[in-house]
């Protein structure tokens, strides 16, 4: 599913440091040079240790983001409200499992484990989406993370389908491929009930946008003015587009949508402006969004304390996955 400016942590990485020795200069200058035509780097070409760094952190968050995105999802698996709708949400949630381990392999070719990028999250040292840690309350909830979380994560992830660094790159093309079948079937979910559905029905479908409106907004990370790694991320090609130009691509796309839809956005500032064609929208409460990042929303306790559950629950399986492939090893070894 997501990410949020995967650049609000590391308040460290503001600025590139500075070559150690003259190898390292001429080495930071092809890739300088590289960056700057448009090349892909490969994982085992030369970066910068801070461009690594970057990487792996942004990465694994995003990783993290996948498969912790599993968790508000799969509460509703069991109720949701027809086999067709049971079966697509499975579906759904299936691929937030894949994109997570696509994600993870693409941060290992950096030199990190899983092991120990899961220890972070599940340590609770590495950070995950924040909109992940708002509970979903009804079945309308669904949905509308289809339309408007998902909606988001395309708006962020499209872009960095031309992240310089290749593997994250590529990760990112299949990925938005399925994105935009979350997108759709969370709108048609929607649009089921808004048109088909009962009055209580739309009503669950208002009551939902409203709560969901505003942290999918932040979804694309703080200010530009107070995002400390996004100019040296845009450097370097890993961020393409800035948060702020992002929300409002995002804002322009929806505002459309949720009038077919036959919903309010809750916001009373939301207006076209004829001038910049492009619309307003009122002020975002970045105390709340710092809040849920420190950890203190409504489900971050909930969420962590999952994951490490399903983690310390499937050790038998990696236990047996291992044992299984040394035995083919062996196997495979006596009969060469
Ligand atoms: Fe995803
Ligand atoms: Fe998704």
């Amino acid at each position: 599913m997501y990410t949020q400016a995967m650049d609000t942590m590391g308040k460290d990485a503001t600025q590139a440091p500075v070559p150690r020795s003259a190898e390292e200069a001429r080495l930071q200058e092809r890739f300088d040079a590289r960056i700057d035509a448009g090349d892909f780097i490969e994982a085992k070409d030369w970066m910068p240790e801070h461009y690594r760094k970057t990487l792996v952190r942004q990465i694994s968050q995003h990783a993290h983001s996948e498969i912790v995105g599993m968790l508000p999802e799969g509460n509703w698996v069991t109720r949701a409200p027809t086999l067709k709708r049971k079966a697509i949400l499975l579906a759904k949630i299936q691929d937030e499992g894949g994109h997570g381990l696509y994600l993870y392999s693409a941060a290992e070719t950096l030199g990190t484990s899983r092991d120990a990028m899961l220890d972070a999250l599940h340590s609770g040292r590495a950070k995950y989406s924040s909109i992940f840690n708002y509970p979903t309350l009804t079945w309308a909830d669904v949905g509308v993370i289809g339309w408007l979380v998902d909606g988001a994560a395309i708006m962020n992830q499209v872009p960095l389908c031309r992240c310089s660094y290749a593997p994250y790159a590529r990760a990112m093309v299949r990925i938005c491929r399925e994105e935009s079948f979350h997108q759709r079937q969370g709108y048609d979910a929607l649009l089921v009930m808004m048109q088909k559905g009962t009055d209580a029905q739309r009503a669950m479908v208002q009551d939902a946008v409203n709560r969901w409106w505003w942290p999918s907004l932040m979804m694309f990370g703080p200010p530009d003015d107070q995002s400390p790694n996004s100019a040296l991320s845009m450097r370097w090609g890993i961020k393409r587009i800035s948060n702020d130009e992002l929300r409002q691509k995002f804002v322009d796309a929806t505002v459309p949508q949720a009038e077919v839809l036959g919903v309010q956005l809750p916001d009373p500032d939301l207006k076209w402006n004829e001038a910049r064609q492009h619309f307003d929208f009122g002020a975002i409460d970045w105390d709340e969004f710092w809040q849920v990042i420190g950890g203190n929303g409504p489900c971050n306790r909930e969420r962590l304390s999952a994951r490490v559950k399903a983690w310390e629950e499937g050790a038998w399986v990696r236990e047996a996955a291992l044992a299984h492939a040394s035995k083919q090893e062996k196997q495979e070894r006596v009969a060469a």
